[in-house]
């Protein structure tokens, strides 16, 4: 299997998941740390305060990620570490717990990917109406802009924003993701206008400021409809089912990534949202539709669909015991072909996994190793799905895992292991799994030794005893 050269090779963990660290060096709360600390919330009453300590361990952990032959680490910069109360006074110790990760990095030959945003927002200004607030994007834009003062002469790969869609959905509709509120579906879409006017403006600064030419995207998740078949009339309607906007939640792609991408809001959705639909001032749009330079994409599973049905498509039901991840999510690898292909075809910039990879119940066995299986096939499933949309023209330039390490899985706690390198928690020793010794093999061959599978995990191979 073949894939680009140059092709980028990384690994992502968040903040808020890995740092721990969390009344350390200035830092200030975030809306995290408060829905941690209130009973009932997150799996266990588990918090981030300590995480996998990587504030304090992220040397070694630099070593880990030379170790595996990383091209580009995915990191997020804590708001409330660096700028404790949001705004105004920056910690000094904050930054350069980020100017000494930086540099690790870029000693040991990987490149540092920047999230500005993973979901920590400071408490201080949450307390002041959070993403309500009408000044939130330019508070959002000063934050970018220290960021960008501090880092930019060593960082080029920047992203604003991860998973507006989760963020805003879990965390002020649903309420299961802090900051835990449950706002009318208008407040919803007005949280999520101000976070597009927030990446509108982060862009215009890490365009206007970086010292070095910067090369900037984001980071939402897509929501995918793959084709049950590959029958060109299956395909057309995953395509159309992916664009569509069918429920009043923030479960999909388009109300996010048209502004964005295209300059407004989708007219099925707004048709749909009516009387929701925030108001949009003169300028909104052209500041939320910055030029990117590449659009990142969090994709780990994906939704059958064929065609027919009143609006063109019609889900599929996937057959009994087909495999999911710990967390319930199916394998669906297919998710990796077709969803760059359709974001890439109504977007038209070039494609960067931002974040892929599955929960297992991993364990330390009696012979010291942990061996997972189960992600290595979901792996090399995923990424043959992914090199077929490279093969069929989709302009895809990296590839980031989710995740390096174990981490703070938000409301699931520490139940749900992501890592390919696992941590025990009592102890901090880091195990690379069988999948970092499987994944190191796959970044040192860019990707030869996958060897090619099916993507269907539903149709296994004929049995050989012909039954
Ligand atoms: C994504 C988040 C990331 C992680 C993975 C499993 O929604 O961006 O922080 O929790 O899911």
């Amino acid at each position: 299997m073949t894939y680009p050269k140059n092709f980028i090779w990384g690994a992502a963990t968040s903040a808020y998941q890995v740092e721990g660290a969390a009344r350390t060096a200035g830092r200030g709360a975030s809306v995290w740390d408060l829905f941690c600390h209130t009973e009932g919330k997150v799996h266990g009453g588990h918090t981030g305060d300590v995480a996998c300590d990587h504030f304090h361990r992220y040397a070694s952990d630099v070593e880990i990620m030379a170790w595996l032959g990383l091209k580009a680490y995915r990191l997020s910069v804590s708001w409330p570490r660096v700028m404790p109360a949001g705004t105004g006074a920056v910690s000094r110790d904050g930054l350069a717990f980020y100017d000494r990760l930086v540099d690790r990095l870029l000693d040991a030959g990987i490149d540092p990917w920047v999230t500005l945003f993973h979901w920590d927002l400071p408490l201080d200004l949450h307390h002041q109406g959070g993403w309500l607030n009408a000044q939130s994007p330019q508070w959002f834009e000063a934050y970018a802009a220290q960021i960008v003062d501090l880092l930019s002469d060593r960082v080029t790969h920047w992203m604003t924003i991860n998973e507006p869609q989760i963020f805003v959905g879990l965390g002020y509709g649903t309420g299961i993701h802090a900051p835990g509120h449950q706002l009318p579906f208008s407040e919803q879409l007005l949280v999520a206008h101000r976070t597009l006017l927030a990446h509108g403006r982060a862009v215009t600064v890490i365009r206007g400021r970086a010292k070095k030419p910067p090369t900037i995207g984001w980071a939402p998740v897509g929501r995918v409809c793959y084709p049950a078949t590959d029958n060109p009339a299956d395909v057309a309607a995953a395509r159309i089912a992916t664009m569509a906007v069918t429920a009043k939640d923030c479960w999909n792609n388009t109300w996010f990534a048209d502004p964005v991408c295209l300059g407004h809001y989708p007219e099925d959705a707004m048709a749909l949202f009516g009387r929701d639909v925030p108001t949009v001032a003169p300028g909104d749009m052209e500041l939320i539709s910055q030029p990117l330079d590449f659009y990142g994409v969090n994709i780990y599973s994906g939704e059958p669909v064929r065609a027919g049905g009143p609006q063109g498509w019609t889900p599929v039901q996937r057959p009994p015991g087909s495999p999911q991840t710990a967390m319930g999510w199916p394998v669906s690898p297919e998710s990796l072909e077709w969803g760059p292909r359709f974001l890439y075809d109504r977007y038209k910039l070039p494609i960067v996994i931002t974040e892929n990879g599955m929960a297992s119940h991993d364990v330390v066995s009696l012979d010291g190793q942990v061996h997972d299986p189960a992600r290595v096939d979901f792996l090399a499933r995923y990424l043959g799905a992914l090199q077929r949309a490279i093969a069929g023209g989709v302009d895809v330039r990296g590839y980031f895992q989710w995740s390096l390490l174990d981490n703070f899985e938000w409301a699931e706690g520490y139940r749900q292991r992501f890592g390919i390198v696992y941590v025990d928690y009592q102890t901090q020793k880091r195990t690379p799994k069988a999948s970092a010794h499987w994944y190191k093999d796959v970044i040192a061959t860019n990707g030869a030794s996958i060897k090619p599978r099916s993507p269907r995990v539903a149709s296994a191979a004929a049995s050989p005893l012909g039954i």
